[in-house]
């Protein structure tokens, strides 16, 4: 069913709280503040919350995907040139296709361009550290870039944060939507940040990092890492409301 004509009548899976972090988590020092002290309401689905955005190929530019050339002067950006690439998915292994994947990270060498960052590291003239693409018809998505630096951060120690991608996923509702961090496989940082170990669920964690695949890297040139995307699936309704 395409996107214009998807049939509204179902529901979507409540949160998993096991699997999502704790808003909060006193290690990771902001959440003290921030986070609720009342528990939250739960409200019923509404056709604004199961209804959404509809993207198409030509809203997008054709470098948006590609960070290495988006925002690139006179010479290609400065670090390890790699692939990001998976699908994205519902609980019920099902290809979302035209949803909108945004990102956004910091240069090589942990700096990101952007006002409130003042990180000692330099900027790179060469990139800008956003890109977007739409999943296609079997959910696929891909990006070119270039792998972040880890960069230092404020939480009243010696805290680093791994090296990391911003990721926001539309999925084809509201309530699907999805803001995450993708890390890579193999960085020490990982055990030791509190933002990454809010998350107490080992398996919901391991999902978060990326997996070095060789066979997708392109000979002499770029590394490829796998990071498929699941977002909260439909719950189907009784047949006898369905077309
Ligand atoms: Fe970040």
């Amino acid at each position: 069913m395409d996107k214009k004509n998807r049939d509204l009548n179902y529901s979507i899976y409540p949160s998993d709280k096991n699997i999502h972090p704790k808003s909060f988590t006193p290690d990771y020092k902001s959440s003290i503040l921030r986070s609720p002290k009342k528990s939250p309401l739960s409200i019923k689905n509404i056709i604004s919350d199961l209804s959404g955005h509809i993207f198409e190929k030509n809203d997008l530019g054709s470098l948006d995907n590609d960070l290495i050339k988006n925002y690139c002067k006179n010479s290609e950006p400065i670090g390890e040139r790699i692939i990001i690439f998976g699908k994205v998915l519902d609980e019920n292994s099902k290809p979302i296709p035209n949803s909108l994947i945004e990102i956004w990270q910091a240069n090589s060498s942990g700096r990101y361009r952007h006002n409130g960052d003042n990180y000692n590291a330099p900027l790179d003239p060469s990139f800008g550290g956003w890109g977007r693409c739409l999943t296609d018809n079997n959910g696929n998505y891909f990006f070119k870039t270039i792998k972040p630096g880890a960069y230092p951060w404020p939480n009243g120690g010696n805290n680093w944060r791994p090296a990391h991608i911003h990721f926001s996923v539309f999925g084809l509702s509201f309530l699907q939507r999805l803001i995450t961090q993708m890390y890579f496989e193999g960085d020490p940082l990982i055990s030791i940040c509190p933002i990454a170990q809010s998350i107490n669920n080992k398996n919901a964690l391991e999902s978060l990092i990326s997996k070095l695949d060789l066979s997708k890297s392109v000979h002499m040139d770029y590394r490829a890492y796998k990071f498929d995307i699941i977002l909260r699936g439909e719950k189907s309704i009784p047949f006898e409301n369905r077309k």
